[in-house]
């Protein structure tokens, strides 16, 4: 299954089109579900005392963000605003200490509340420096604070912990992701919740928040974080201390702090954008292909998509064989392999749909990667390749693929990353393109990207500006391409 999910994931992405649809997806058919609780709300049924408490006692917050796909994913009564990460790590024994900072503020009374944080041993929790009570349930670390929380305040949680990282592996639909041990150091990569598995955070995209990372590393060894380095490493008796921050609001899934024997190019795009590259020095020969692509494709959908919504831009390859990449913001990630253009062109569309604008629940995928496969047709037709018509022609002959019987729209977390999810998605953007000219679909794709930048976003939101601003009526077309488990008869 691993195998599969890897496979299909990698040749999705090394576009070899007639094997993943015909070979590899899956075809797992499920209803269409409509009703979902909103986001942030708090479910009644996870309130520990939902009755009328005295004023002023505070309620618990609940175990989940209100992902009914991923119910215990994230938390409910706070809104995370900053991490401060200062973390230690050593290679050999795969050890990790630190301590995680959470400045957060209530959004109810909180009497006590949850970080989920997946294994290790921890050693103090205080809030606001006063030491607080805890236990753990499962991936929740349960947090009782001396004194209720007042609702609207901000607060900071501190979290001092350590102990060996247990990535999830081998996951039956999700492979191996989270903080993964390599020969010389970590490759982090968590899509969807494997944040959890090397800090104590809210997992789940609906809470983005920024960063500061400040990592210590037998010197010698690279860390490689989001956003911009604060300073050169400082390093003394041996170790050497990396602090990066990212300072736009990030999704828990797309914090990194990979680290290793890397060589490393910077620079700035032609534009102007701050470029860093980083290779394993097994991949030296890819080193200044990465860079010269990632900058001029970063420069490219600056203008495609609007403008580009980080600090910094770049990417970074690793020797651990996942077979994937992943599009951590700033950063993306390719592991185990030569990355060509339209991989590159695929991650770093993703900083404009998936990290700028994250998805709400996990079910609207499609916003992610069907946009990010469509980048990689526009990347091809903006080569003189083939056209994303043509590329969309040829799916669209295969009557027989698999991703008829899978609606995009409605991403099954018994299959996630599902290569409907991806090629179809991408197909329904081409279909819209078709149908509302180029002028207006482009003209969009930048509204889009402009009015929810380091928000959160939901396929009705896209449906409803799509419609405001061709003025058509679209439901039948994203209907019939995003919803429907058959394939579409109008192209
Ligand atoms: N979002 C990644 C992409 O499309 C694929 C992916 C899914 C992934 N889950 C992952 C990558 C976990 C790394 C880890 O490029
Ligand atoms: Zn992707």
């Amino acid at each position: 299954m691993t195998w599969v999910f890897s496979r299909s994931l990698r040749d999705m992405q090394l576009k070899r089109p007639k094997r993943l649809t015909t070979v590899l997806l899956s075809a797992t058919v499920l209803g269409v579900n409509a009703c979902s609780p909103s986001i942030g709300a708090t479910a009644p049924s996870q309130v520990a005392n939902p009755g009328n408490p005295p004023a002023g006692a505070g309620m618990p917050g609940a175990a989940g963000i209100g992902d009914p796909d991923f119910p215990k994913d994230g938390n409910g009564g706070y809104d995370v605003d900053h991490y401060a990460l200062k973390l230690a790590y050593d290679p050999p024994t795969q050890s990790l200490s630190g301590t995680a900072s959470v400045k957060a503020k209530a959004v109810q009374s909180l009497s006590r509340f949850d970080l989920d944080l997946h294994g290790f041993t921890v050693r103090k929790v205080t809030v606001d420096g006063r030491d607080a009570t805890f236990t753990r349930d499962g991936d929740e670390l349960v947090i009782t604070p001396s004194s209720v929380i007042a609702d609207g305040t901000t607060f900071t949680v501190a979290v001092d912990y350590a102990g060996k990282p247990d990535p999830v592996r081998n996951s039956s639909n999700l492979g191996t992701y989270g903080f993964i041990p390599t020969k010389d150091g970590a490759f982090v990569t968590s899509e969807p919740n494997g944040a959890r598995t090397w800090f104590p955070c809210n997992d789940h995209p609906a809470d983005k928040a920024t960063y500061d990372f400040d990592v210590t590393v037998p010197a010698g060894t690279t860390v490689v974080a989001n956003g911009e380095m604060r300073g050169a490493p400082v390093t003394s008796g041996g170790r050497s201390t990396f602090s990066w921050r990212e300072g736009h609001p990030m999704a828990t899934y797309l914090a990194t702090i990979t680290l290793g024997k890397f060589d490393v190019k910077t620079g700035k795009t032609a534009d102007g954008i701050p470029l860093y590259a980083a290779v394993d020095p097994t991949y030296r020969r890819n080193l200044d292909f990465l860079y010269s692509v990632s900058s001029k494709v970063t420069d490219y959908w600056s203008k495609v998509f609007g403008p580009y919504p980080f600090s910094s831009t770049g990417g970074v390859i690793d020797d651990f064989a996942a077979g994937y990449a992943l599009e951590n913001q700033t950063k993306p990630m390719y592991g185990g392999f030569d990355p060509d253009e339209s991989i590159i062109a695929h991650e770093l569309a993703h900083q404009w749909f998936g990290d700028s604008l994250s998805v709400k629940r996990w079910k609207d995928l499609w916003l992610n990667e069907g946009f990010a496969t469509y980048a990689e047709w526009l990347w091809s037709e903006h080569n003189g390749g083939a056209t994303a018509q043509a590329t969309f022609d040829d799916y669209y002959a295969d009557t027989k693929a698999p991703i008829w019987q899978y609606p995009p729209g409605v991403a099954q977390p018994k299959d996630l990353f599902n290569g409907s999810v991806y090629i179809r998605g991408a197909m329904t953007l081409q279909a819209l393109r078709q149908r509302i000219g180029d002028q207006t679909f482009f003209t969009l794709l930048r509204t889009w990207t402009d009015q929810h930048k380091y928000g959160n976003v939901t396929t009705d939101e896209f449906v409803k500006l799509a419609e405001k601003l061709s003025g058509q009526q679209l439901d039948a077309l994203f209907d019939a391409w995003l919803f429907k488990p058959v394939r579409p008869s109008q192209q």
